[in-house]
């Protein structure tokens, strides 16, 4: 029998930096990481919590799940096995996931998944306008519901209509409302290792025919430009629930599936205010999705352009600020 080899501590800082590079909404990384001789435990951060736009958390979640999909593509890619137990202490909510990891051999495919966290990035300006094929929209829901989260594509034309109707009134619902308004216009401004800095944004030689985005603030009045175009691919993740574990395999979800549209030289850009107001979110469940699931968080997929530049990485906050090590 083989005595069961201790995880090093690097190795440990190493996934949590490759995790840390997720998607999370406002660049919040609402995430901790606390680290044991053969163990990582994720941990929601509370005090990165939007506590306007929202309050549940559940985008905080989806965030984490993103970084908990990305941690095991980090394991992988180093060679160690991972068994994820999600949720694993009642008496801990904050407690989202522990990852057991034992030594394996590096996986070839997570070496690619590992590329295309490197380059990944929310591409706010505009697609290019090829029209991205149901079938490769539906390839993409796919790889979601293999980590065991439900997507599915907004293809009919009604539903579209409908959904883009919905996440226009969201926009303009927070726009009205002061303390979301206030909230959002904080976090373009941070210098603490997380929110969205300008280089992220469309710089204005972008602007042109770009998408409204929820970060342009006054621009956007002069901008009225379609949120969703009719090239553009649409994707809603949803579940029977609405609660952590399900906000959780959706992150894990959106990861895998934003990876796999990386790789093939797609954008997916999150749209999650229709689902942050409450009013849109009901309306979304009944007149989209029929009153069957919640919907949890709606992403819009397009060919990237090639013409553009590359967009520079936002911040993250440094390993030693996220990981404690037991
Ligand atoms: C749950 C979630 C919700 C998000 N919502 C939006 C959104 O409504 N609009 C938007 O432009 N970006 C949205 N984003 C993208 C984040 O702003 C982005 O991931 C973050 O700023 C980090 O930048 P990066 O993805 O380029 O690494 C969301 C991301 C997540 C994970």
């Amino acid at each position: 029998m083989t005595a069961t080899r201790l995880v090093p501590v690097e190795t440990l800082q190493r996934i949590v930096e490759t995790a840390s590079r997720a998607p999370s909404v406002h660049n919040t990384q609402p995430w901790r990481w606390r680290g044991g001789p053969r163990t990582l435990e994720l941990f929601a951060d509370r005090t990165h919590q939007l506590s306007e736009t929202d309050p549940l958390g559940r985008n905080l979640t989806i965030s984490c799940g993103a970084a908990l999909h990305h941690a095991q593509v980090a394991a992988a890619a180093l060679g160690w096995s991972t068994g994820v137990v999600r949720h694993p202490d009642a008496a801990q909510p904050d407690l989202l996931a522990a990852l057991e990891l034992s030594p394996g051999t590096p996986s070839p495919t997570a070496s690619e998944t590992l590329a295309a966290i490197a380059t990944r990035r929310t591409d706010r300006r505009r697609f290019n306008t090829w029209p991205v094929p149901e079938e490769r929209q539906a390839h993409l829901a796919r790889i979601a519901n293999q980590w065991d989260a439900r997507a599915v594509a907004l293809t009919d034309e009604s539903e579209r209509y409908i959904a883009e109707r919905l996440v226009r009134r969201a926009a303009e619902h927070q726009r009205e409302d002061p303390a979301a308004r206030a909230e959002q216009e904080r976090w373009p401004q941070r210098q603490a290792g997380d929110g969205v800095p300008a280089g992220a944004l469309p710089a204005p030689s972008d602007r042109a025919g770009a998408h409204p985005h929820r970060f342009e603030g006054t621009v956007w009045e002069d901008h009225p430009g379609p949120e969703v175009e009719a090239t553009d691919g649409l994707i809603v993740f949803f579940d029977t629930r609405d609660d952590p574990p399900a906000w959780l395999r959706a992150g894990e979800g959106l990861s895998a599936m934003w990876l796999a549209a990386e790789e093939g030289g797609l954008s997916l850009v999150p749209l999650s205010q229709v689902i942050e107001v409450a009013e849109t979110r009901r309306a979304f469940q009944v007149e989209v999705l029929g009153s069957l699931a919640h919907p949890l968080l709606l992403v819009r997929v397009g060919w990237r352009s090639t013409a553009g530049t590359s967009l520079a990485p936002t911040p993250r906050r440094t390993v030693s600020e996220v990981l404690d090590l037991a």
